[in-house]
């Protein structure tokens, strides 16, 4: 089996299925999310192109989510994209970018091929988040050597104490936002690069969707935005619970741990090398025989990969028990 056939079976019973897989949030959606597609819908908003600049309201609602009156952005398919149009517009073939592996920057492995820094914050898989002295780190090595900061937000909404690093380097950090996660709309794909205005300036010749992007998304993420207050401590609050269950349930299981607790976003890695159990096996049985879909470490990390599985937890409260009664379960038929 290859996690492609997992993904297969888990969307084929996605009812069924407790998607902890991918750090996408199946839990109820705030009623005025839903409501701004309908309405979108309704009015068939989709037979025009939206307007350039987004549909009205929504850059500005993303500047005042972060507290950047002057920052510009382009709105993409999902935060992935805004990275993809700012590497191919600011690194050219044999420049470097670095990121984790996924600890701390390696930062000795600095050369003068290398162009950008990549902090994933809070971090997928670890779910580890840079403190205020850390990003401020950061930011300086990447003045230090000219650097481009590409500062991935993505799991931002879980952290409370989250620090930009635009807070500290304005002129080169680059802001990875997506609406896939705390607000759950993955599946619209929604999300932007946001930087200076020269910055965003010299993307935009990279910029695929010059007739925009969609504008049901789009309209979902005002709302998303316009609600967050309503929704978002709720989400903070079941994260909080099914990581305690989740906390317990690891602690059930001879030799695998948890490396960061709390996390900061909405994921564990298990760590799984003491048990000599394979991740990949582990997957496979919480999905075909629990319909527990977690995932395997070895796509996001060749290094470490095959030490752990990455369970995500914006769940609700029973998904998140189906993982707590299966996994020691399983964990026990495979030790043996
Ligand atoms: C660190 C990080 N950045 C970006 C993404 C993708 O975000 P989007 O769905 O907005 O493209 C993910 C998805 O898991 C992610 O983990």
């Amino acid at each position: 089996m290859t996690s492609k056939d997992n993904f297969e079976f888990a969307h084929e019973h996605r009812r069924e299925v407790a998607w902890m897989s991918q750090n996408t949030n199946t839990l109820p959606v705030h009623p005025s999310i839903l409501e701004a597609i309908r309405t979108s819908a309704d009015e068939r908003e989709f037979n025009l192109y939206p307007p350039k600049a987004g549909i009205f309201g929504l850059s500005d609602a993303i500047r005042e989510d972060l507290g950047l009156d002057d920052a510009d952005m382009i709105l993409t398919n999902g935060g992935i994209e805004g990275e993809y149009i700012a590497t191919r517009a600011l690194l050219k073939a044999g420049d470097e970018a670095l990121s984790t592996d996924p600890s701390f920057l390696p930062l000795e492995s600095i050369t003068p091929a290398t162009k950008m820094l990549l902090a994933i914050d809070p971090n997928n898989p670890l779910g580890s988040g840079y403190s205020r002295s850390q990003i401020k780190g950061l930011a300086d090595i990447a003045r230090d050597h000219g650097l481009w900061l590409m500062d991935d937000i993505t799991y931002r909404d879980f952290n409370a104490d989250h620090v930009l690093a635009t807070d500290f380097y304005p002129e080169k950090t680059l802001l990875s936002y997506s609406f896939s996660k705390a607000p759950g709309l993955a599946g619209l794909r929604i999300g932007a690069i946001i930087g200076p205005p020269d910055a965003i300036k010299s993307l935009r010749r990279f910029d695929t969707n010059v007739l925009g992007v969609n504008v049901l998304a789009q309209c979902a993420a005002l709302a998303a935005l316009q609600s967050k207050k309503e929704w978002l401590p709720g989400i903070r609050r079941i994260c909080a619970k099914n990581q305690e269950t989740i906390r317990h349930t690891v602690a059930k299981v001879d030799g695998a741990s948890l490396p960061v607790f709390p996390s900061k976003a909405n994921m564990f890695v298990i760590d799984l090398a003491p048990t000599g159990v394979k991740p990949e096996v582990v997957e496979e049985r919480l999905l075909f025989d629990h319909l527990v879909h977690t995932r395997a470490g070895s796509y996001l990390s060749k290094k470490h990969g095959g030490e752990f599985l990455r369970v995500s937890f914006t769940v609700s409260e029973a998904d998140c028990k189906r993982f707590a009664d299966s996994f020691p379960a399983v964990m026990d038929k495979l030790a043996k």
